[in-house]
Formats: structure tokens, C-alpha cells, sequence
């Protein structure tokens, strides 16, 4: 019998039981770091050589994580369903703890790429763990100087239309930490089919709005995709 097909959308609340910071709690990144500065391809243009050390100082952070339980319950639902994990996170978590399918909207952290054609696939490479850094006179193949693998405020994201292809043919649709706040990411719920069930899972009210039954699950990441096996594995 053919899988079901579920899609995972995820942000920054994922991956917070691994150690890493989200954006909008308190506390949370951008309380510490302007995201005008860090985070805008202005930003990058005014003063490189910090946007890079944020980079490099959050690479460096995520060599030391290693994904959690709510990761490792993500990658198992493939034993199950078919599944595509459409996130918002920058780190490798999702791969690292087995799922097989991610899309990256926002970029990837393990990555460097042109600052002239950042989407070209010829310039995109790997940063190795054993050389996290990315220093100002790195270059990228096409000669330009190395950035890094992300999508900043002001930048297109090419990647929300692969994400849209597999919202559309979504069974299952499944929001797991995200404030739901950044576009095009949020609006994915858009494309999903009218009916089909939506599971939030998120400590917080997260505003969602579709024509669709939403079972918001108030819990953490780990516990939350504990609950949410209960219910659709009885199903
Ligand atoms: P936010 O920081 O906006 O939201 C994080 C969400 O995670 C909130 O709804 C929290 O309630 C929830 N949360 C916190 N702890 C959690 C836990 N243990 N388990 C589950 N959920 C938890 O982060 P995002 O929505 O991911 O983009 O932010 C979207 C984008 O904004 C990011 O990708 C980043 C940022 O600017 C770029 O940098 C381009």
C-alpha cells in the first residue's frame, strides 16, 4: 500500500532542546544581535567581516550540538510515512538524526557560497568541521569573496518552490517550533489540500490559519512528537 504523505514544517523551537537559541523568545538571538546587522544582505555589505564572525561563531555552536529527541521522532515517521521535512533551521540536525528528505528555505550553515551568485550550484560548497571558519579573502569558485550558504532578509528564497510542491500533495501537515512570523515560510499552510489535518506543536499559541482541522499539541518538540506518534499511529 502506498505511504501516506506527511509535511513537516519547522523552525527555530526544533532544534532549542539540542542548545541552540531561537529567534523571538526572550533571550533569543535576535535580542542579542541586531538581525538588520547579522541577517540582511545590507548588512553583509556594510560590515562583512561581522556577519561572517556571526556565522562562524554559530557554526562553530552547532559542531557542539547533536539533534534531540523530537529530531529523532521526525526521522522515524519515515518507517511509516512518506515524509518531507521543509525547515526553517540553518543547522544539519534534521539529516543528522536520519531524515532523509529536508529542504532548507533558509539556507544551510555547513555551506559557503559566491557573494556574487549565491544560488549558483558551481559556487555552493561544503565547509568542512574541521575548517569552520569563513575569513574575509576566502573565495568562492567564481572568484568572489566565500559568504555563507544563507538567506538573508532582502534575498529570494529558491527553495520555497520545491517546499510548495510537496505541500500540495501533503495527507498529514505538521508545524513543529516555529512563530510562524517569517515569509514565505509561513505561508506554506497555504498550499496544503482543504481538509486535510494540520498538528501544531509549540509551547507557545502560534497563529495559524488554513481550512483545515489544527490540533495544537502545547508542548516542547521532544514531548510533543512523543503525543503526536500516540495519535496518529492509533489512527
Ligand atoms: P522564532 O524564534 O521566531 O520562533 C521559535 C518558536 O519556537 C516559537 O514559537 C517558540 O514558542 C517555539 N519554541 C521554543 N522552544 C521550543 C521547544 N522546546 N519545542 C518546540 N517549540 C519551541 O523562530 P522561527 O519561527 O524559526 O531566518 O524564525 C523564522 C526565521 O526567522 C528563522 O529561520 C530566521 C529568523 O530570522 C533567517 O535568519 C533568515
Amino acid at each position: 500500500m502506498k505511504k501516506k504523505k506527511i509535511v513537516i514544517l519547522t523552525g527555530a523551537g526544533m532544534s532549542a532542546e539540542s542548545g541552540i537559541k531561537t529567534f523571538r523568545d526572550s533571550d533569543g538571538l535576535w535580542e542579542n544581535y541586531p538581525v538588520q546587522q547579522v541577517a540582511s544582505i545590507e548588512g553583509y555589505e556594510e560590515n562583512p567581516r561581522l556577519v561572517l564572525d556571526f556565522y562562524n561563531a554559530r557554526r562553530k555552536e552547532l559542531l557542539r550540538t547533536v539533534p534531540n529527541h523530537g529530531h529523532l521522532k521526525v526521522a522515524e515517521l519515515e518507517n511509516y510515512y512518506d515524509v518531507a521535512v521543509v525547515t526553517q533551521n540553518v543547522d544539519n540536525l534534521h539529516e543528522r538524526a536520519g531524515s532523509s528528505h529536508v529542504i532548507h528555505l533558509h539556507g544551510e550553515l555547513m555551506k559557503a557560497t559566491s557573494s556574487r551568485n549565491p544560488n549558483d550550484p558551481a559556487c555552493i560548497c561544503d565547509i568542512s568541521p574541521e575548517h569552520p571558519e569563513i575569513r574575509l579573502g576566502d573565495k568562492a569558485a567564481d572568484g568572489s569573496q566565500l559568504r555563507p550558504y544563507i538567506v538573508w532578509f532582502g534575498e529570494a528564497v529558491p527553495r520555497f518552490e520545491d517546499a510548495i510542491r510537496e505541500a500540495e500533495t501533503a495527507d498529514i501537515f505538521i508545524i513543529i517550533g516555529t512563530s510562524m512570523q517569517v515569509y514565505p515560510a509561513a505561508g506554506l499552510i497555504r498550499y496544503i489540500r482543504r481538509g486535510i489535518p494540520v498538528y501544531v506543536i509549540d509551547p507557545k499559541v502560534v497563529p495559524v490559519s488554513c481550512a483545515s482541522p489544527v490540533h495544537t499539541i502545547a508542548k516542547g518538540a521532544s514531548e510533543g512528537m512523543d503525543e503526536l506518534f500516540k495519535i496518529l499511529l492509533k489512527e
